[in-house]
């Protein structure tokens, strides 16, 4: 199975580094024309869209606070504007700000929910709006659009010291089910994707030396995941290979989501 994504167009948030970065490649090196969206890093947006246009493809680095309505409005303008149309969004702006619960404070709680929730919201409901405008485009896609609800295993796992991240993720997976089970009569599809521990620039820490080998007790497969085990799920996710699924989320996750603790035990 080879997955083209050839004339469409794909917002992916949140896209400056890590999981949403090599997402937006891999969506591009599909064929599929991408908006990168960036927050406060201009710079490797710009530098990822500037590499794609030199390989042959489409792409326009976007700056944009998911978490600010107007900001989000303006993003699909700019789209529509360089593009013409969208066909599939990858809600994927994430945070994490981390305490014990008695110690976190409203703001931290405010700005994680903010980003992590409010901006998956806004973000669908842009996208939402325009794939009900366009409808399907034969011989594009099957569907009308098509949304990827960025998660992660703790919207199943609890994770103390980050009930911030933890309650947004866990509102990220009704969110995503919700509009699916309201909007997939109109062929727009929405699924999830679940990551568990990826190996990032930003995780290193947590993911190489000491760290990383205590986490491997945590992943049944044995293995720290790479950015492509993502993409490659969204990529498929986005495209017509899954157009029989609606309103799942895809545990990338080498096995972390099942209870490895209970191994040797209960
Ligand atoms: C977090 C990572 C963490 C992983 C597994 C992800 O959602 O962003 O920092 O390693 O979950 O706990």
């Amino acid at each position: 199975m080879q997955i083209r994504l050839d004339g469409q167009v794909a917002l992916v948030t949140g896209a400056s580094s890590g999981i949403g970065q090599g997402c937006a490649r891999a969506l591009a090196d599909s064929g599929a024309a991408v908006a990168i969206n960036y927050n406060s890093q201009a710079e490797p947006a710009e530098r990822l869209a500037a590499e794609i246009v030199a390989a042959g493809g489409k792409a326009l680095a976007i700056g944009a606070d998911v978490s600010d309505e107007q900001a989000v409005q303006r993003m699909f303008q700019q789209i529509l504007e360089a593009f013409g149309h969208l066909d599939i969004l990858l809600a994927n702006s994430g945070m994490q700000k981390d305490a014990p619960s008695a110690e976190l404070s409203l703001d931290d709680w405010n700005a994680v929910l903010n980003v992590n929730l409010t901006g998956q919201f806004l973000c669908a409901r842009e996208a939402i709006r325009i794939f009900q405008r366009q409808g399907v485009r034969s011989g594009v896609s099957r569907a009308a659009g098509k949304i990827i609800h960025m998660s992660s295993v703790h919207e199943r796992i609890p994770w103390a010291g980050h009930v911030n991240y933890a309650a947004s993720k866990g509102g990220v997976d009704m969110l995503m089910r919700t509009l699916a089970q309201e909007l997939s009569g109109q062929r727009i599809r929405i699924n999830g994707v679940a990551p568990g521990a990826i190996r990032t620039a930003i995780n290193t820490d947590t993911t190489a030396g000491e760290e990383g080998e205590r986490l491997l007790d945590l992943i049944p497969y044995g293995r720290i995941g790479d950015v492509e085990d993502v993409a490659n799920a969204v990529v498929w996710l986005a495209s017509d290979a899954s157009d029989y699924v609606v309103g799942e989320t895809l545990f990338v996750d080498g096995g972390m989501s099942l209870y490895p603790g209970f191994r040797d035990n209960g």
